[in-house]
């Protein structure tokens, strides 16, 4: 019998020493937090199954990057190299950067979002719906229905769905799609080039803002390169700056 080992193609040279609670302590936090995991304090937790931020290991790059890095308080070098490396993966004239992604949403949903706008998504994450609400607009999620998807791909938005809300809610009050890729709330699902492609000619149809929130690109981009047959010769890249387009 042959066996294919998987190698991954890195060393991790670093170590964080983590709490090895017992089980009854566990049960503790659990009451202390009313079962809610977000009261836990992260050292409580042995292996994080809430989230997959801030959970992995930086490369020996980044992190000789940040020795190398000029805080400069105007026309810092840092800066620049990180507008060209965004500009070369997203084609994106203009950047904006910030901490982490809920801040963004809280800059971009708080200037678009208000009471009587919706928007739609595959499905919004927990921070992209808060934001929304806090607005004062609404949030619907409409991943594709397991019978009408692709099985690699189920992390689509529904278009018939999209549509009968475009013609219900009308065009003018709906403030944006946000496509979010992989799918992280619909269980990391992957979104396919076909119906990201499709939900762009809707928005455009109707001149509706189509937002794509990039958090996985990478990963989905494996996914398209592999199973969708038509982006089979495209680097991971190509595909995630193709992606960029349709928003
Ligand atoms: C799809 C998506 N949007 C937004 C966020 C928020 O990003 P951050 O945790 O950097 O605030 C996350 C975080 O995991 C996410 O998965």
């Amino acid at each position: 019998m042959k066996f294919k080992t998987i190698i991954e193609p890195f060393k991790i040279k670093m170590v964080e020493p983590i709490l090895m609670s017992t089980e009854e302590m566990r049960i503790q936090y659990l009451k202390d937090a009313h079962y809610n995991t977000f009261l836990l304090s992260s050292d409580q937790v042995i292996i994080d199954l809430l989230t997959d931020s801030g959970t992995s290991a930086m490369s020996n790059t980044q992190w000789s990057g940040m020795m190398l890095g000029d805080e400069s308080y105007a026309g810092a070098s840092s800066w620049f190299k990180l507008e060209k490396s965004i500009r070369d993966l997203t084609g994106m004239p203009y950047i904006l950067p910030t901490h982490q992604g809920r801040a963004a949403e809280r800059i971009l949903y708080g200037t678009i979002g208000r009471k009587g706008k919706t928007f739609i998504s595959n499905t919004h994450f927990d921070t992209t719906r808060a934001n929304i609400e806090y607005s004062g607009a609404e949030a619907i999620d409409i991943p594709v229905k397991i019978e009408n998807s692709n099985e690699h791909f189920r992390g689509d938005l529904d278009i018939s769905q999209l549509k009968d809300l475009i013609k219900l809610k009308g065009a003018e009050n709906i403030a944006a799609v946000i496509l979010t890729v992989t799918n992280n709330s619909g269980g990391g699902q992957p979104v396919s080039m076909k119906n990201a492609k499709e939900v762009s000619e809707i928005c455009k149809t109707h001149q509706i803002l189509l937002i794509l929130d990039g958090c996985r690109i990478a990963e989905n981009s494996y996914f398209v390169k592999h199973f969708e047959p038509a982006f089979s010769n495209y680097s991971y890249q190509e595909i995630a700056i193709e992606l960029c387009t349709f928003s």
